[in-house]
């Protein structure tokens, strides 16, 4: 395949076979009709980007009946209204700036600007989710971002102060258009500051549960180095976040714009130390996919033999990477609870799972739980005292 940055001719190194859309909970009546695509990974040794081979069209994951909602954890809640303090602090020093957000969701992150009387923007290609926001009092136009979005905001409002976007960017194929577009909405010495999944934490922690369909781009720094140089941005900043089990916050500025932290020099150096920039690196992880694929099955079967109560916690997109990868079914977990409404009374995409209510977690009393939503682990676990307490376990296909 071709590199979506580059163009270089690069090779798969990882296929977890066929996939359905991660977040496309599905009635039993739309079983016949489901759509599969074969998800694979591959690494540029170019511009050392990790990708998708093929990512399903986005109007397929991303419309009017987007499963996803960033609003159904509190810590999450908690981390947004930081990161925009952490924004306004060191961002937006005078009152009148101007922040817009791509895929600004349910308004989670511009809320905490909208309190505060900032003028901002959110655009969000999931009309759904975009009305939510709308209720909320966050400014919000239902789009795909691109040059010609980016224009026309400037003719309507002005030249943005900073674009902000948070587990997002990694979502968007054509990336080369995003640093374009970018460079036309920012004020010369504006900033483009985005958080999402790290390379380096998946890599170490086996979590290749955060590749799907969504997921086209998992970054490293020197992968989004690479990327923005294009359009003339220049990293100045970098911030590891513990949000989806180990993320990056990225701040880039146009080229020799603003002064460049001392974290861009020590994160790019451990990155060339644990191979973040070769081949090998992503040929140990694929054996490592296979190891814990195998460990789970295990697992699980014995579970099964040992006729214990198994359910999973939380229906995560990352959950159908690893429920159809592992060929694990309702056969070796009963059910799925998740707090998400749209997501309740349906099944897992691709292996068919009844997702239920929370309130069926507690009424059917599991011995053991699945923790799919394992990034929430902290905030679960203290949720869950009464759970633990009483005997129940919480397992993990993590190493
Ligand atoms: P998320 O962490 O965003 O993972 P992904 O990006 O892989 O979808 O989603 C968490 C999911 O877990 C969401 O569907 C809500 C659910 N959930 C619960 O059911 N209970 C909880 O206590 C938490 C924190 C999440």
């Amino acid at each position: 395949m071709k590199c979506r940055i580059c163009s270089n001719q690069i090779d798969i190194f990882m296929s977890f076979g066929k996939m359905p859309i991660a977040n496309a909970f599905l009635k039993e009546a739309d079983f016949q009709d489901e759509y599969f695509f074969d998800l694979a990974t591959a690494f540029c040794e170019k511009c050392l980007t990790v990708q998708l081979e093929t990512q399903p069209d986005p109007k397929l994951m991303f419309h009017e009946n987007y499963a996803f909602f960033s609003k159904t954890s509190k810590h999450m809640q908690l981390h947004f209204e930081k990161f925009a303090e952490w924004v306004n602090t060191n961002y937006l020093k005078n009152k009148d700036s101007f922040v817009v957000e791509l895929g600004s969701n349910d308004g989670i992150l511009l809320e905490n600007f909208s309190k505060k009387g900032i003028e901002h923007l959110g655009v969000e290609p999931s009309a759904n989710v975009a009305k939510v926001a709308k209720e909320n009092g966050v400014n919000t136009e239902v789009a795909f971002f691109d040059s010609e979005v980016a224009s026309n905001i400037v003719e309507k409002y002005r030249n943005a102060d900073a674009i902000l976007a948070a587990n997002v960017m990694c979502h968007i194929p054509d990336l080369n258009e995003i640093g374009k577009a970018s460079k036309i909405l920012l004020k010369e010495d504006g900033v483009l500051i985005f958080e999402d999944p790290y390379l380096g934490d998946m890599v170490n922690k086996v979590s290749y549960d955060q590749i799907y369909d969504e997921h086209v781009f998992i970054f490293s720094a020197l992968s989004v180095q690479n990327i923005f140089a294009a359009s003339g941005f220049e990293l100045i900043d970098l911030l590891p976040q513990e949000t989806h089990g180990g993320s990056m916050r990225y701040v880039l500025c146009q080229r020799g714009v603003r002064k460049i932290s001392e974290s861009v020099i020590n994160i790019i150096a451990n990155e060339k130390k644990i191979g973040l920039n070769s081949k090998t690196t992503f040929d140990e992880f694929k054996i490592n996919c296979e190891l814990s694929k195998e460990r789970i099955q295990a697992m699980l079967k014995e579970l099964k033999k040992e006729g214990k109560k198994v359910v999973g916690y939380g229906a995560t997109s990352k959950s159908t990477t690893i429920l159809n990868y592992c060929k694990i079914g309702p056969d070796l977990i009963e059910f799925i609870s998740d707090t998400t409404p749209i997501k309740q009374n349906k099944f897992t995409p691709g292996m068919h799972i009844p997702v239920k209510t929370y309130e069926e977690f507690i009424r059917y009393k599991p011995e053991i739980a699945v923790l799919f939503a394992w990034n929430h682990k902290k905030e679960i676990e203290i949720k869950e005292k009464e759970f633990i307490e009483s005997g129940g376990k919480f397992i993990s296909h993590l190493f």
